[in-house]
């Protein structure tokens, strides 16, 4: 299977938002990941609602919202109706996530659910065979640029040959800190949708140079 790039827009130059994701299309994006954060489930605030509206407008690939935000559900119908193809909630702000999952499918959009790096992949174990996409978090989610977090090697071949048991079909995807050096590794266990914002929209060549380098570096 193809590696898959999708741009985590964090990282743009919201000035030029438009031009940022001609640029990433051009270079063959897969999605645009879009960050959501309340400053209550992670410790910040980012972008929401109106920016997904049109991020929507602005490109013709499909958009994954992250919803790093408190009671996701809340909001799960406001997303797919601002244009979102792909919901991602995580694990650990959805107690009732089997619930959480239904609700996104009956919107008629892609359910994804994210695992930060203190969550093992087992947790998912019940509703996994729900799933379109389970992202594991490479980084403590809140902030772009992090570093890597090495120990999540692992748990990305943990969480893949559980797919494989069940759902072969769905996604799986990493998010954090993912630039040249550490996408080989991630591949090599098994991911194939790698988000990046910072080896994207901060490459000195521009975001399409940053795609290209992690395509090359990923075997993509
Ligand atoms: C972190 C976000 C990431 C972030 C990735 O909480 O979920 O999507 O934008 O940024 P980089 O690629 O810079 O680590
Ligand atoms: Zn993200």
């Amino acid at each position: 299977m193809p590696v898959k790039i999708a741009p985590s827009v964090l990282a743009a130059d919201f000035l030029r938002l438009g031009a940022e994701l001609r640029a990433v299309e051009a270079a063959g994006a897969d999605r645009i990941h879009v960050d959501v954060m309340d400053g209550r489930f992670v410790p910040n605030l980012s972008l929401g609602l109106p920016l997904v509206e049109a991020i929507r407008r602005g490109t013709t690939l499909p958009v994954e919202a992250h919803l790093m935000i408190a009671e996701p559900e809340r909001y799960a119908e406001a997303f797919a109706k601002a244009g979102a193809d792909t919901l991602i909630v995580h694990q650990e702000n959805s107690p009732h996530l089997d619930r959480t999952i239904g609700l996104v499918h009956g919107l008629g959009k892609k359910a994804g659910v994210a695992l930060n790096p203190s969550t093992p992949a087992t947790a998912l174990a019940e509703v996994l065979a729900e799933l379109d996409l389970v992202l594991v978090m490479t980084v403590n989610p809140g902030f772009g640029g992090q570093r890597f977090i090495a120990r999540m090697v692992d748990k990305i071949g943990q969480v893949r040959a559980a797919l494989d048991q069940v759902s072969p079909r769905a996604e799986l995807e990493v998010d954090g800190g993912i630039d040249p050096e550490s996408a080989p590794r991630v591949v090599a266990a098994g991911a194939r949708v790698l988000v990046a914002g910072t080896a994207v929209f901060g490459h000195p060549g521009g975001p399409g140079a940053g795609i290209a380098a992690l395509l090359a570096a990923a075997g993509g």
